[in-house]
């Protein structure tokens, strides 16, 4: 998050990137680090070194160049500046389950950089390899300073609580939680950090912020595209795994806990995972009446016929994994005692959008006849992710002349209007963060597991019982029926996104 230290000033630093020829680099990882480079926000002394298989620093640059043409929001470098970042990049090829590499690979990286003070170990492969990594590296003693060496991972981190335990063992067997850096790029999006200022730099919402005046909260990540080309991953996945268990749990965590004592990294962690242990426990015997799940079929999307997901390439035919999944939680404290949080995510939705929807209560007494519509829209805050990002507060306002009727108006923000410049990609606050050492955006082990835990009843039922009525929902809509009657169950709606 915002560090008063800056990046140019930070320590030389050597950022070394297993899997440098792998996707997650060339589509976030080197275009973020370009864009570092672009905005003066690399330290001065600062090396990216590819580390992969078969690699040679030629082959690397023109692997993050295409990217960056591709992914970067600031679009194709020019010569001028693509030379420039260029010169900072270097290689290593090594084979990651070889130990005796690592040695080799120590003396490479001393050579190139004489008393680097923070190197960045930045793990974009798969998890598989993260043992022998970690190994590797902590027999050539590379893991030994504790505060100048970081290990960056990121999800899959497992698949339920056993496996992610297992995986986080194979880290801090040789690394110090504090170097443990675990990224939810959810974390870096401006908005999701934004909830903290609009919360805490405020005091006008924190006094409403509670069972008192707020009915109940939803939480909606919706994406148009489907599974594409990720079946591999997506079919051992599914909805819940890759979104609810991660972002859509860390954006609760913001929005419903207590404010921190100091903006620091361990506080507000603390604070974030006093939420997750508050989630009343799903009931094993009554699954059905908090957790929903949906897979996509045939549908029609911008004008355009999409495929079931069971028709996708290298997708099961009878695949039995969600594509959308709906959770009710109920957080046991003080604060949001018997007030609902309902998420829902899904691929091949109307729309792609994510906002927080904050739904107040209705006026205890309605004091104006029934004829001026009191109550026919709910005052609402809507805290907009994606596409937009901002918020709006709707509210009731009296319509001009006469008779006396009431309509729900909107008052608006956007981020884009009110600072006039772009936001930076999640992953470029993430690798600023990184190397600066700031591990408040990161997930800290305690609180993975607290996610995988309280997720842990719903994936031992769906995984037991397979859904009988799969596919459930048309590609374009809102997901399945199942998730409506989850939320009218309890006399409500999902309310639709709003538009900016
Ligand atoms: C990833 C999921 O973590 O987040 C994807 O694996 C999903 O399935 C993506 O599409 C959404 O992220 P963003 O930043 O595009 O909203």
């Amino acid at each position: 998050m915002v560090s008063e230290r800056h990046l140019s000033q930070a320590d030389s630093t050597q950022f070394v990137l297993f899997g440098a020829m792998g996707d997650l680099t060339w589509r976030l990882v080197g275009p973020a680090l370009f864009n570092l480079h672009l905005d003066g926000q690399l330290p001065d002394d600062f090396r990216l070194v590819g580390v992969d298989r078969e690699i040679s620093t030629e082959v690397l640059s023109e692997r993050l160049r295409d990217g960056i043409k591709r992914f970067s929001r600031n679009g194709a470098p020019d010569e001028k500046t693509w030379n420039a970042f260029a010169a900072r990049l270097d290689s290593y090829a090594i084979d990651l389950s070889n130990a005796q590499s690592y040695q080799q690979l120590k003396q490479h990286l001393e050579s190139i950089q004489k008393n680097t003070t923070a190197r960045v170990f930045y793990l974009a492969i798969p998890p598989f390899l993260f043992g022998p990594v970690a190994d590797g590296l902590a027999a050539s003693d590379l893991h030994l300073d504790r505060d100048g060496v970081r290990i960056v991972v990121e999800k899959p981190l497992g698949d339920s609580l056993a496996t992610f335990k297992a995986i986080d063992r194979t880290l801090s067997v040789h690394f110090e939680e504090k170097q443990i850096y675990r990224i939810d790029h959810f974390l870096g999006k401006e908005t999701v950090q934004n909830i903290l200022a609009l919360r805490f730099a405020n005091p006008i919402f924190e006094p409403v912020w509670n069972r008192r005046y707020i009915d109940h909260i939803t939480i909606t990540v919706a994406e148009r595209i489907g599974v594409g080309h990720r079946a591999g991953y997506y079919e051992h996945a599914g909805a819940l795994r890759d979104m609810v268990q991660n972002h859509l749990f860390q954006i609760m965590c913001l929005v419903a806990m207590e404010a921190p004592v100091a903006y620091d990294a361990d506080d507000i962690r603390n604070k974030k995972l006093d939420v997750l242990r508050a989630c009343r426990p799903i009931p094993t015997d009554n699954i059905t009446a908090f957790a929903v799940r949906g897979q996509y079929n045939t549908g029609w999307i911008e004008g355009k016929h999409v495929s079931a997901y069971r028709q996708e390439p290298d997708i099961d035919p009878e695949s039995n994994i969600e594509t959308y999944a709906a959770v009710k939680l109920l957080v046991d404290n003080w604060r949001w005692q018997d007030v609902p949080f309902y998420l829902r995510t899904g691929k091949r939705m109307t729309e792609n959008v994510s906002e927080i929807s904050i739904r107040f209560r209705d006026v205890p007494h309605n004091a104006f006849p029934a004829t001026t519509g009191l109550n026919t829209q709910p005052v609402r805050l809507v805290i907009q992710i994606q596409p937009r990002e901002g918020m709006i507060l709707k509210f009731m306002a009296k319509e001009p002349g006469s008779p006396l009727r009431l309509q729900p108006v909107d008052m608006r923000f956007c981020y884009a209007d009110a600072f006039g410049k772009a936001s930076p990609d999640a992953y470029e606050t993430l690798i600023r963060d990184l190397i600066l050492g700031d591990a408040t955006l990161f997930m800290r082990s305690d609180q993975v597991e607290a996610a995988w835990q309280l997720l842990t009843p719903v994936l031992d039922a769906w995984a037991a019982n397979p859904a009988p009525d799969f596919p459930n929902y048309t590609a374009g809509s809102w997901g399945p029926e199942a998730a409506e009657r989850l939320i009218a169950r309890d006399g409500r709606a999902w309310l639709t996104p709003s538009h900016f």
